[in-house]
């Protein structure tokens, strides 16, 4: 592995563990709120999104979405080198899927988490391997090649894009914009929730636990 790759790494890791000794800060102040997340509920009612697609896991396995029949997916699209979002919503991700764990673990074997990679161009399996491995342990990463990518972003409506390097810079050194939605798909593959980055881990576990 590059060093730069460790470095990332590193810092990703170090990112992770802030973000879950804030979100459970979160959580414990909106439990002292008693704010009730069961009023909130997002419309998803007529959106259809999402396809087949075949993509490589962090095995390097190729699979399709057959791969995973008959289990709830939470899918989330980033990818490694993101600085700030994607180890926050991986985070909040791998601590609802605790929570659900330890509130009913029946329901969490119902689940298959995925991260979808948006730079498959940086994140070959093995990057995907060292990254998910920070996170839940249920969590597959999923990569491939430009076209397979291209292609399961366009089913899922996912915005990401490669921000320009500036003139003198690391060309592999690039930035990307990208849509940090969370969604919940059933095992017939319909859209049952969309999850955003104001929604917390509780409320993802309260959603999850709520529906399955
Ligand atoms: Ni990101």
């Amino acid at each position: 592995m590059k060093q730069s790759t460790q470095k990332r790494l590193k810092r990703t890791a170090i990112i992770a563990a802030i973000a879950l000794v804030i979100g459970a800060g979160i959580g414990f102040m909106e439990a002292r709120k008693e704010v009730t997340n069961k009023v909130r509920s997002h419309k998803v009612a007529g959106i259809s999104l999402g396809g087949d697609f075949t993509l490589v896991n962090h095995k390097g396995v190729t699979v399709t979405q057959d791969n995973y029949a008959g289990k709830y997916k939470l899918i989330f699209f980033g990818f490694t080198s993101c600085p700030m979002v994607c180890p926050v919503e991986l985070q909040k991700i791998t601590t609802a899927l605790t929570s659900i764990q330890s509130t009913n673990p029946e329901v969490l074997e119902k689940i298959q988490p995925l991260f979808i990679t948006t730079d498959p161009e940086r994140d070959t399996p093995e990057v995907m391997s060292e990254y998910v491995d920070m996170f839940h342990a249920k969590i597959i990463g999923l990569t491939g090649s430009s076209e397979q990518v291209q292609e399961v972003i366009q089913a899922y409506r996912i915005y990401a894009q490669k921000a320009e390097v500036e003139a003198g810079n690391d060309p592999m050194d690039y930035d990307m914009d990208h849509s940090a939605y969370t969604y919940l798909m059933s095992p017939d593959n319909e859209l049952i929730s969309i999850y955003r980055m104001e929604d917390t881990a509780d409320y993802i576990a309260g959603d999850v636990l709520g529906k399955l």
